[in-house]
């Protein structure tokens, strides 16, 4: 079983990184990439996206928001400890495009998506493209991997919601901005983080006509396209996130659609996480 090396708290009771021991995953993983976990024989199988290789060292990292039952599960291991199953790499790998000078790649990270923006930008930089990345939190305790991206990128543009860090506003300000000030410069644009972002994204971007891609996070059970529950609609067409994604094109994504069916489980989430199961919503018993 895939063993945790390293784990840090990047926001005390609410998001933690782990370095995991899998060599073969790491050795495959592509940005863009996710891995299914699940942290006990009778817990929910649920998807992180990698926001990290070492291939070398035969490690993947994902960083997660501790937000349900199986991330305080996960949230209770610690160093030394074993997942029970990581399984990936899953989905289609970002799709990369070399752009010659000036063009510029704009990578968008909303609060916990950032770090799995932080592949994408990663794959960016490394086939040659110039990446601005544009990152936002509520406030600068919130927020993720402004060190990892200031590595490679070549400008990390920062938003609070409060103004404790960078422009006070949201991440779209900033991507507006440069929208505006990179006329045709910017042949892409990449969202990753929570719907109502990755949506504002690419409402934006439609008026600068730049393709984006947004990486939805789709409720999954097999991740292997067989069950149905990651279903999105792109384009007037049913498509499997875990599969045919996790990315699309974000003007065609039915973003209403997907905001729907990640709030339908929403009260056996809270019972889960609360330590109880529902029973046809009526009837709700202690599980432990
Ligand atoms: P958050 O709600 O604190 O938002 C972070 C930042 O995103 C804000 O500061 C703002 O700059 C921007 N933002 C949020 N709503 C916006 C809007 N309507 N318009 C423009 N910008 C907006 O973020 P959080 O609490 O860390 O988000 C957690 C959510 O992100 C969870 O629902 C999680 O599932 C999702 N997530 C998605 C992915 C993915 O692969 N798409 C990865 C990690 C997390
Ligand atoms: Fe089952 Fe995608 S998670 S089809």
């Amino acid at each position: 079983m895939p063993k945790i090396l390293r784990k840090e708290s990047l926001i005390p009771g609410r998001t933690s990184k782990l370095v995991i021991d899998a060599p073969q995953i790491a050795a495959a993983a592509k940005p863009g990439h996710f891995v299914i976990l699940r942290v006990d024989e009778r817990g929910e199988r649920f998807p992180l996206t990698i926001a990290d290789t070492d291939k070398a060292a035969g490690t993947i990292t994902i960083v997660y928001l501790v937000l349900g039952r199986s991330t305080q599960l996960l949230e209770e291991l610690r160093e030394g400890q074993e997942i029970l199953d990581v399984c990936g790499p899953l989905g289609q790998a970002t799709k990369i495009e070399k752009f010659e000078s000036p063009k510029k790649v704009i990578c968008v990270g909303g609060g916990t998506g950032v770090a799995a923006m932080h592949h994408i930008a990663k794959g960016h930089h490394d086939a040659g493209n110039y990446v601005i990345a544009c990152i936002g939190a509520r406030n600068k305790d919130l927020l993720l991997f402004h060190k990892e991206l200031s590595l490679f990128c070549d400008e990390v543009l920062v938003s609070t919601d409060d103004g404790s860090m960078g422009r006070q506003g949201i991440v779209t300000d900033l991507v507006r901005d440069r929208l505006d000030t990179e006329g045709e410069n910017i042949p892409e644009v990449v969202a990753v983080g929570p719907v109502p972002m990755m949506q504002a994204v690419a409402e934006l971007t439609r008026g600068y006509a730049v393709p984006t891609t947004v990486s939805l996070n789709s409720l999954m059970v097999d991740g292997l396209g067989m069950c149905g529950a990651c279903r999105v609609t792109v384009d007037g067409q049913m498509k499997f996130t875990c599969v045919d994604g996790p990315e699309f094109d974000g003007h065609k994504v039915d973003f209403a659609e997907l905001r729907t069916r990640l709030a339908s489980f929403r009260t056996q989430e809270r019972l889960a996480a609360e330590n109880k199961r529902c029973h046809c919503f009526d009837n709700v018993k202690e599980v432990r």
